[in-house]
């Protein structure tokens, strides 16, 4: 029965634990592989042979699809190498949309080109009727004097307040470099790409299965954007890793009643269908080409949630409470 694994990791063989899901249960799956790279997992041989890895490979991406509803999403993370293989399966049985090219270094694979992205493969279950949402990012800047990096001429004036929609190119989120914010994992990923994914193809409450759980990543980004997970984990440590930091993990990753990702006291990625009803919560240039050098920031920093993902000094200068007052009382006196 589904209920038994809805916000729970279940600890596991992942092609076991698929036996239980039924087919079109699930709003998304998303998978992080071992990458079959003798990485020093604590129970997981990482090092197949290579037709062994990729029939295995071929088993769970058919499960993934199996449960995926018609309207839902498949994605899979990986190195290029393998996600050339992957892709033969994927295609006979759901829809190309996108290889995400997601910058950050990854091992050196002999001397030729030094390896600088992962792949996320995005898939659709069906050709027509999937759900997705755009998204748009901050605008990337200069650090020293906050200029936009990116040379828009004359025409400053037209551009978003917030940063413009998100490409197939991910270039603003890095790996989790310093030991002190990781897990005792070897390849764990940051949950801000998570977010990401999961704001671009659910709503609120969908369900999202990771059958590759590690420490719970895709859960905590489930858990803190207001969705239900599903996670397969064999190795047990990693199961208990993952559930301490759930059971710290709140639904608050949102401004009013709408669901964005912050990273580091900012918001980070935000649907663009809500801008309008999240403009309130943010300083804008009130000259529309001064965006070329003012930043659009939060009016308050209590506006971000204070939970473990997200610890830092922060300016607690008026109430949550106040700012929404504020607000009210400003959209009264505009009508
Ligand atoms: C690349 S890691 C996933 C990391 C995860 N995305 C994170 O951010 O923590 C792959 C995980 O798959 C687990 N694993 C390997 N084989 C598995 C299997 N057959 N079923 C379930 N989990 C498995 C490993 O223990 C490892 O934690």
């Amino acid at each position: 029965m589904l209920s038994n694994y809805i916000n729970k990791i279940s600890q596991g063989d992942c092609l076991e634990l698929f036996k239980n899901i039924p087919d079109d249960s699930v709003d998304i799956t998303f998978a992080d592989p071992p990458f079959n790279l003798k990485k020093n997992y604590n129970s997981y041989n990482d090092s197949l042979e290579l037709e062994n890895y990729l029939n295995w490979c071929e088993k769970w991406i058919f499960e993934m699809v199996r449960v995926t509803k018609p309207t839902g999403s498949i994605f899979i993370h990986n190195i290029p190498k393998w996600l050339t293989f992957f892709t033969n399966s994927l295609n006979k049985f759901a829809y190309f949309k996108h290889w995400i090219s997601w910058e950050a270094p990854t091992s050196p694979m002999g001397k030729s080109l030094q390896p600088a992205h992962y792949g996320i493969l995005f898939y659709t279950k069906k050709n027509k009727g999937s759900k997705i949402y755009e998204l748009r990012y901050p605008h990337k800047r200069d650090r020293k004097h906050g200029f936009l990096l990116k040379d828009y001429g004359g025409k400053k004036d037209g551009l978003h307040p917030f940063g413009p929609l998100i490409s197939d190119v991910w270039t603003d989120i890095h790996r989790i470099k310093h030991n002190k914010n990781r897990d005792a994992h070897p390849c764990q990923l940051p949950i801000h790409l998570l977010d990401r994914i999961i704001l671009m193809t659910t709503d609120q409450n969908d369900i999202v299965l990771d059958p590759f759980s590690g420490t719970g990543t895709t859960a905590i980004s489930a858990k803190r954007l207001g969705r239900q997970y599903i996670g397969f984990e064999m190795d047990l440590n990693y199961v208990k890793i993952s559930e301490e930091k759930l059971s710290n993990t709140k639904p608050d990753y949102k401004l009013g009643d709408i669901w964005v990702s912050f990273y580091l006291n900012k918001v980070v990625t935000i649907r663009n269908k809500d801008w309008l009803n999240l403009m309130k919560y943010f300083d804008i240039p009130v000259v529309a080409k001064n965006v070329d050098f003012e930043k659009t920031k939060l009016k308050n920093t209590s506006f971000v949630p204070d939970d473990l993902n997200n610890v830092g000094k922060k300016l607690k200068k008026k109430s949550y409470k106040a700012v929404e007052m504020e607000n009210q009382n400003m959209l009264i006196f505009n009508e």
